[in-house]
């Protein structure tokens, strides 16, 4: 079986989140091809593809491959738009890594498939590929074909999608909490869900986040059925937001029956713990970036700031190791700053403890962005 997936504005991430997601579930794989907007793989088994994009944060769609050809043409992709003659048969095409205009091609289809008598809707739009919610809302509600082209060296592979993301789940677990801080800068829901897919452990192991915020994190973890988080901060309005949040999302969770266990508490991470040492499976978190940037700072403000952060990552790092078991892992954010055409780096081997390795690292930012987040994945041996 061959599935394909397309991916997020981050590739590198939403691969390596995949490839996470499918070693978590023992799922062997060979990669058939990837690009900047996809990845193609085959397995020798079946896997379930709706269950496991409601698990990643990184992937727009994902589908089966049906059908390999050196060229596009009317009636390749035709045979694989399904047809009842008792509704209207709503279908689209969307290109990866091709310009192509597939109107022409759509309209045939159509027209073709009329002619036979079938009730058909091609649905169109200005962007290709279409978008999730024009997909989800216009074809896979009601039952109909998108057809995926995925252009790789020199043939083209015709994918039907079978789910994409769920954009509102998203924001109703973004925007509907009673603490949503929809300030510009906030750690995504999906980069969240991202992170803790990375660090790829089972749903029985404890997560910590020792910099909480309003509980994304922990949110996300919950949501891909962890069953124990722990959460702390130390701003004490911080820790009021994630015990609002926390308890709205076991209310909203009640009629799914998913339960889950919290412990949030004030502390600062870079001091003694009041958690057991060894206690933790795995870290996630977001720290302090630093103090918010206007951009026109000069290079000893920003010296000056990295020099307080290495001294409060330094010393967070001190603490992770007495709690993280030994095989326990790390996923945390380490910024870099943009400052006037200059990039500002902190050098993290150099604050880590010698038991603890970098085994990745990934690079998440936006255009202009004056903090990048640089994702780290660390072991503890
Ligand atoms: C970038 S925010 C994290 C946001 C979080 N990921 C979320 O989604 O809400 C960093 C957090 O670290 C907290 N913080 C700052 N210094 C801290 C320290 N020394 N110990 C623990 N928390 C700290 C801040 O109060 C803030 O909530």
């Amino acid at each position: 079986m061959k599935y394909f997936f397309t991916l997020g504005i981050h590739p590198e991430l939403s691969i390596s989140e995949i490839k996470a997601k499918l070693e978590q579930k023992n799922i062997l794989y060979s990669i058939i091809t990837r690009h900047d907007s996809f990845f193609v793989i085959e397995t020798e088994t079946e896997i379930d593809l709706i269950d496991i994009l409601n698990q990643l944060g990184g992937t727009i769609k994902i589908g089966e491959v049906v059908e390999e050809v050196k060229m596009i043409n009317q009636s390749d992709l035709l045979h694989h738009v399904k047809v009842k003659d008792d509704k209207k048969n709503s279908f689209g095409i969307s290109g990866y890594n091709c310009e192509n205009d597939f109107k022409r091609v759509g309209l045939g289809i159509k027209k073709e498939l009329k002619n036979k008598g079938f009730s058909m809707r091609y649905v169109d739009s200005k962007e290709n590929p279409l978008s999730s919610v024009i997909v989800q809302k216009e074809i896979l509600k009601k039952d109909g074909t998108e057809l995926c082209l995925l252009k790789s060296n020199n043939t083209f592979l015709i994918g039907k999608t079978v789910a994409v993301q769920d954009f509102q789940k998203y924001s109703h677990f973004d925007y509907d909490r009673p603490e949503s801080d929809s300030k510009k800068g906030m750690l995504p829901p999906k980069l969240a869900q991202i992170m803790i897919n990375l660090a790829e452990k089972n749903i029985s192991d404890i997560i910590y986040d020792p910099f909480c915020g309003n509980g994304t994190i922990l949110q996300q973890a919950i949501l891909l059925g962890h069953k124990k988080v722990i959460g702390s901060d130390n701003d004490e309005a911080q820790i009021d937001k994630t015990t609002k949040n926390l308890a709205w999302l076991k209310e909203n969770l009640k009629k799914e029956k998913v339960d889950f266990s919290e412990e949030i508490f004030q502390a600062d991470a870079s001091h003694e713990s009041k958690l057991e040492s060894k206690s933790i499976d795995f870290i996630v978190t977001e720290p302090f970036l630093g103090p918010p940037l206007k951009g026109y700072e000069t290079e000893g403000q920003i010296r000056k700031n990295i020099l307080q952060l290495e001294h409060l990552y330094e010393n967070s790092f001190t603490q992770f190791n007495k709690l993280l078991r030994n095989d326990g892992v790390i996923i945390m954010i380490i910024p870099s700053f943009y400052i006037q055409e200059k990039v500002y780096h902190i050098n993290i081997s150099k604050l880590l403890p010698k038991n603890f390795t970098i085994i990745k690292n990934w690079q998440y930012s936006r255009e202009n962005q004056k903090v990048i987040r640089n994702i780290y994945k660390i072991d503890k041996k």
